[in-house]
């Protein structure tokens, strides 16, 4: 019997269906991260990777284990992966968009509304023993109402939360893309600005874009000093997108005035880094796609394309959109 190797424990359901189509599944059930060597050593004897976390897949990779047929990821993100070279080694690998769109969007959602209200850091003066009278001048947080969104990456994920902060506050959407997104720009009245203006405009700056060379570290201290000193910047995509120490030091200078990460810049985030003892600062690890709904559904989804890879089928929702017309 063929062997699928699961770098992860996941639902029953998913594992069911890759073994009830015929296949003979390994789990690498250690709460510990592979390398990209222990990966190799691991996927040998196996015809298909189901990958869950972030493992590097690159040319090395594909040459490797030559005898890998089919990639399933489970995830939306694929930043660490060489299309070009699966392509190359004919391995077609599919992720998991839409399913986990809602959920993402709920986390950005959650830290804009607990970075403006100062929620982790009044939880924690609690726990101190601070909570003593009040005192009508401290703690202010700010409201968001009629405000300005300025969505980085208004694709699917930043949809949502562009309709969630449409909806719910009345905000005013402007965004910036590689392309314009008609639905958004029709639905929600989204503006298209370029990077500079969404810098300059928005008094939420929030990131759902993928990170590429493009993108890698573009917030940087030039992107937060065009920010407003009153705006508040939220990244629930990617870590590598904004550059922690510059995040930092603008926080701390008050070139800007919060921060809601639910990615950071390394992951995981050290114990000590200054973002978390910051008042205005709230910070997750990486839970976007966390919920029981949400999860299942993805491991279901990445098993689907698995499995119809391995019958000879296309991957419904394979990455690279050209590889079969390639072949
Ligand atoms: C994704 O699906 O890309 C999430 O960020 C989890 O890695």
């Amino acid at each position: 019997m063929e062997k699928v190797l699961i770098t992860r424990r996941i639902s029953d359901n998913a594992v069911k269906l890759i073994q009830e189509a015929g296949f003979e599944v390994t789990i690498y059930a250690a709460s510990k991260n592979l390398s990209q060597q222990e990966l190799i050593e691991r996927c040998a004897g196996h015809c298909a990777l189901l990958s869950v976390g972030s493992n590097r897949l690159d040319e090395h990779f594909f040459k490797s284990c030559p005898q890998i047929k089919a990639i399933a990821l489970m995830s939306v993100g694929y930043d660490k992966v060489d299309i070009a070279s699966a392509r190359k080694f004919a391995v077609p690998i599919s992720n998991t968009p839409d399913v986990l769109n809602e959920a993402t969007a709920d986390i950005a959602f959650l830290l804009m509304l607990s970075v403006a209200r100062k929620a982790f850091y009044m939880h924690k003066t609690i726990e101190r023993g601070e909570w003593t009278f009040f005192d009508p001048l401290k703690h202010l947080g700010q409201e968001i109402y009629g405000k300005t969104l300025g969505v980085f990456g208004l694709g699917r994920i930043g949809f949502e939360m562009a309709k969630k902060a449409k909806y719910a506050y009345g905000m005013n959407i402007i965004y910036h893309n590689r392309s314009s997104n008609v639905k958004a720009e029709e639905a929600l009245q989204a503006k298209y600005v370029t990077l500079d203006e969404l810098l300059r405009q928005s008094d939420v700056v929030t990131v759902h874009a993928n990170l590429s060379e493009e993108t890698k570290e573009i917030f940087d201290r030039n992107a937060f000093e065009k920010m407003k000193p009153s705006a508040i910047f939220i990244n629930a995509a990617r870590g590598g997108i904004h550059h922690e120490g510059d995040l930092i030091t603008a926080l701390q200078n008050q070139v800007i005035w919060g921060a809601g990460l639910d990615v950071t810049n390394p992951e995981p985030m050290r114990s000590d880094n200054p973002l978390l003892q910051m008042e205005n600062v709230c910070v997750l690890p990486h839970i976007g796609s966390a919920t029981q709904e949400t999860r299942e559904k993805m491991a279901m989804m990445a098993a689907t394309n698995l499995v119809a890879a391995l019958r000879g089928e296309q991957m419904p929702q394979i990455i690279d959109r050209e590889f079969y017309l390639a072949k």
